[in-house]
């Protein structure tokens, strides 16, 4: 959702291959607790669905996000809520906006390469007291998808590492970092989450489309294939159960007062 997702979103596909992100998210909203009235901002806000279901507590929803395509495809879904284009690392309260009573992010801040320039935007959009809750890709989340990947890319001649968009930080870590900005940590939970990822054998290709582009970047089509094959080859063995694949995803789910 920040300048470092690198892929090229594709809204359409994130709705039709990815619809897991939104529906696993679900229960990160009951620890939200939304009121009637609220000002709440999803950072990260994809195509809109948790944001519209955090809408129907009654509380005001702003969604930001950095693809203009998520933007356009939440606002197309969703025209009663207000969605629009931001970086989480750089975005500001706009003139006419009031600090918000919660910020929430779900399966976002992974992509943060700055999360200390992140947790700075956020603690000015957040009234004294207010809260946050996030949850996103922690340490070692995707151990085994990345090693495939890594292998891949090997083979190659590309060095995964150089490419990699994501942070995946422990408990301790970020923490810390909300920590520097002036938020109080209240319950941070760093856990396994193994997550179907749908379409049969198609599901490791259809996650790779969505969220590794980068690694692929330059690649002709008969090359990245063949990535796709070895990557596949790869993870089968610890990751493809009954037929599909299950991502090795490890959550860290974090809340946060701002002071
Ligand atoms: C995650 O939700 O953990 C995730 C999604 C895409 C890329 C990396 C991690």
């Amino acid at each position: 959702m920040n300048e470092t997702k690198s892929n090229e979103w594709n809204a359409g596909h994130y709705d039709q291959k990815i619809g897991y992100v939104s529906r696993l998210g679900q229960s990160l909203i009951g620890l939200l607790q939304p009121a009637e009235g609220e000002r709440i901002l999803d950072i990260g806000c994809g195509t809109g669905d948790l944001a519209w279901e955090i809408a129907r507590s009654g509380a005001h929803v702003t969604g930001i996000d950095s693809s203009e395509a998520m933007v356009a495809q939440a606002a197309a879904k969703y025209p009663s809520l207000s969605f629009r284009v931001d970086d989480a690392q750089t975005f500001r309260l706009q003139p006419e906006e009031a600090p918000y009573d919660a910020i929430f992010s779900n399966a976002a801040l992974h992509w943060i390469r700055r999360p200390a320039d992140a947790a700075r935007s956020m603690a000015l959009a957040l009234r004294s007291g207010g809260r946050l809750v996030a949850e996103f890709g922690g340490q070692d989340n995707i151990a085994e998808i990345y090693q495939g990947i890594r292998s891949a890319l090997e083979s190659a001649g590309i060095d995964a590492d150089e490419r990699n968009p994501w942070y995946f930080p422990g408990i301790g870590e970020y923490a810390s970092v909300l920590e520097a900005e002036g938020f109080h940590v209240r319950t941070a939970e760093l856990y396994e989450r193994p997550t179907p990822l749908g379409d049969g054998a198609q599901g490791l290709r259809n996650w790779l489309d969505a969220f590794a582009g980068k690694f692929f970047a330059g690649m002709t089509e008969p090359e990245k294939e063949e990535a796709y094959v070895r990557c596949e080859a790869a993870v089968r063995g610890k990751l493809l159960r009954g037929g599909e694949y299950i991502a090795d995803y490890r959550r860290l789910r974090i809340t946060a007062i701002r002071l």
